[in-house]
């Protein structure tokens, strides 16, 4: 079995009716420099709360990201933290280190841990996902909501996720890309990324799963939602 295949993995793979190649053929393009995706955070600071709860809320995203996160324990890392909107779930966590490119999304963070019950067990650091400043196997739990579809090489940044978690930690990932079902959407996904990309930074067009594989990750479980666009992952390193 190639590293990084699961059984499970292969089992998945088997029900996919949109074929890997088709989905790998997305994952890799790089459209934005990490340079010019901090100055695009830095500006959509203010107002990213409110787009992005307003969608949380109608689609019911927020909710199910908030669950599951919520097995989040001991040592939590998040990668690309943004605002802070996943803290209230990481009330099992005994310390949760919050990381970000943007200084502004992270200051918005920390206003709002400010008001959390887990105050004073909450770290910020200001730092690249693709070059994580912490010593291997450091974290029980490492977590990323919609990162990879923003980060300039989501390859190298789920790499690093891998070499900080420990050999018995979690990997949490909540995030959306190509589905695994229907080849319309894709299309559609496909022709709306030059937009997303420059006005968001986002690729609607990358596919997590693949990516978690390439970086020889093992895929513990998958869930999707939303025309199987959107995905929650557990690995493991
Ligand atoms: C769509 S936002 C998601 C924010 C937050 N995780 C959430 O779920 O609300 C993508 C975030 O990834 C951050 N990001 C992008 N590239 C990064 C990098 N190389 N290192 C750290 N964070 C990065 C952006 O600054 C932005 O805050």
């Amino acid at each position: 079995m190639a590293p990084g295949l699961s059984a499970s993995c292969l089992t998945l793979r088997a029900s996919n009716r949109v074929s890997l190649n088709e989905r790998r053929a997305a994952t890799l393009v790089v459209h934005k420099s990490t340079k010019d995706i901090r100055k695009l955070y830095n500006k959509f600071a203010r107002d990213y709360d409110r787009v992005e709860g307003t969608f949380d809320v109608l689609s019911g995203v927020g909710r199910r990201r908030d669950r599951w996160f919520r097995r989040a324990r001991g040592r939590v890392l998040e990668v690309g933290a943004g605002t802070a909107r996943t803290i209230e779930a990481y009330s099992r966590a005994d310390l949760v280190v919050l990381t970000e490119l943007s200084d502004k999304m992270l200051r918005r963070a920390s206003e709002r841990v400010n008001d959390t019950r887990i105050v004073e067990r909450i770290r910020f650091l200001q730092c690249d996902m693709q070059l994580l400043p912490f010593a291997d196997r450091s974290f029980d739990t490492v977590v990323s909501s919609q990162t990879l579809c923003t980060v300039t090489d989501p390859l190298r940044a789920l790499q690093e996720m891998g070499r900080v978690c420990k050999r018995d930690g979690i990997i949490l990932l909540s995030e959306h890309g190509l589905s695994d079902r229907h080849t319309r959407v894709n299309a559609l996904l496909e022709r709306y990324t030059d937009l997303s990309v420059t006005h968001l930074g986002c690729h609607p067009n990358r596919d997590p799963e693949t990516l978690a594989l390439a970086a020889g990750l093992h895929v513990v479980q998958v869930q999707r939602s939303l025309l199987g666009i959107f995905i929650w992952m557990e690995l493991a390193p």
